[in-house]
């Protein structure tokens, strides 16, 4: 098929800041215990009147912007989200509408912390196959609205931002070279958010049980993660015919620094052969690997002809990984 890789990157967050400190004063927990069990100081936090939409319209359009495209040229636009602005319509339609992307076909994706490589697999594959020209493709979270600001287990992990990509024709050789995508439904219950859907629709009894927010077994989740970060890693890598060594930078969701220490271990990478900005930012879902991305390009750190990896997993179970030559 056609070459596809990334054009253009883009990301946003909202200006607030959510440090440790703060978090001290909000649940029994201390700076000291976040850093070392997890790696995170600080997560930004959206306004009351931010919405998903608005955070991705504004990565969207920083993305547009590198890769030299109006939007009015966009042929499709996913959006990756677990926290969209409503159930209906979709987040990709309301940024379709701010963006006057009048061409663009727009739907969200639900796959959780995997969702933003679920999204650029699926647009890859469409264009590749020549059913559209270009995609533009968002991770957009506003964790903070469905994180229980009484849990401990939970809220110091999450933030809320966004990246984007804008995807199109590479020249041979260049762009992405595999993709490994995997589910596992019966891990469900290990992450979720439940409340509100139509197993649980909106009622007075559902506020009492906090369905709505955020439920995680850590411990569970942790153990995953480990495992499968591995062998997906490995899995793309097999698939695009690249050996560990030769990888130049690694982009992996930011869920927790011992996580990606586990995976720099079993790729035997060394960590400046790895983007790192959970410290920043916690673990933002969808948002987390594309917003790393667009850092690391911010921060002139990929050149081409480099070897990226991306690995992710997350809530449903799900996992992906890819492999892309810059
Ligand atoms: N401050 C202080 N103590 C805490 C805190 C806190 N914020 N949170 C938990 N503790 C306590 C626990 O209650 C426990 O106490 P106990 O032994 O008396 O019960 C103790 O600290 C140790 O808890 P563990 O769960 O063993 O801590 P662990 O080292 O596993 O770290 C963590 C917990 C950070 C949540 C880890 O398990 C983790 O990162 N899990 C994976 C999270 C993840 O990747 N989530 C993906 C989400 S992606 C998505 O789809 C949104």
């Amino acid at each position: 098929g056609i070459p596809v890789g990334i054009l253009g990157t883009g990301m946003y967050v909202p200006e607030r800041v959510l440090t440790n400190k703060d978090l001290e004063k909000m649940v029994e927990t201390s700076d000291e215990w976040i850093v070392s069990r997890t790696g995170m100081s600080e997560r930004r936090i959206a306004s009351a009147e931010q919405a998903s939409s608005d955070l991705a319209y504004e990565a969207a359009l920083e993305a547009l912007r590198q890769a030299n495209l109006a939007p009015q040229e966009l042929d499709l636009i996913i959006v990756a989200t677990v926290t969209p602005d409503m159930s209906f319509p979709s987040t990709a339609c309301i940024v379709q509408s701010r963006l006057g992307a009048k061409k663009a076909a727009a739907f969200d994706l639900s796959a959780a912390c995997s969702g933003f490589i679920y999204g650029l697999a699926n647009a890859t594959g469409l264009i590749a196959g020549g059913m559209y020209r270009n995609a533009l493709v968002i991770g957009a979270e506003c964790l903070s609205k469905i994180t229980d600001y009484t849990d401990r287990n939970t809220c110091i992990l999450f933030g809320d931002g966004a990246g984007a990509v804008v995807l199109g024709e590479v020249p041979q050789g260049r762009g992405f070279q595999s993709f490994e995508l995997g589910a596992d439904g019966s891990g469900g219950e290990l992450l979720k958010a439940s409340g509100g859907g139509s197993r649980h629709p909106i009622s007075p009894e559902l506020f009492d049980s906090k369905s709505q927010f955020i439920y995680m077994a850590g411990k569970e989740v942790f153990k995953f993660a480990v495992k499968i970060m591995g062998s997906a890693a490995e899995e793309a890598l097999r698939k695009a015919g690249i050996d560990k060594s030769e990888i130049d930078l690694l982009i992996p969701h930011q869920a927790n620094i011992r996580i990606i220490q586990s995976a720099l271990e079993r790729l035997e990478l060394p960590e400046d052969k790895c983007m790192i900005n959970l410290n920043k930012y916690g673990n933002v879902s969808a948002a987390s690997i594309p917003i790393a991305l667009a850092e690391a390009v911010r921060e002139n750190r990929i050149r081409e002809g480099d070897k990226l990896l991306f690995v992710g997993f997350g809530g449903g179970l799900t996992w992906g990984s890819s492999v892309l030559v810059w």
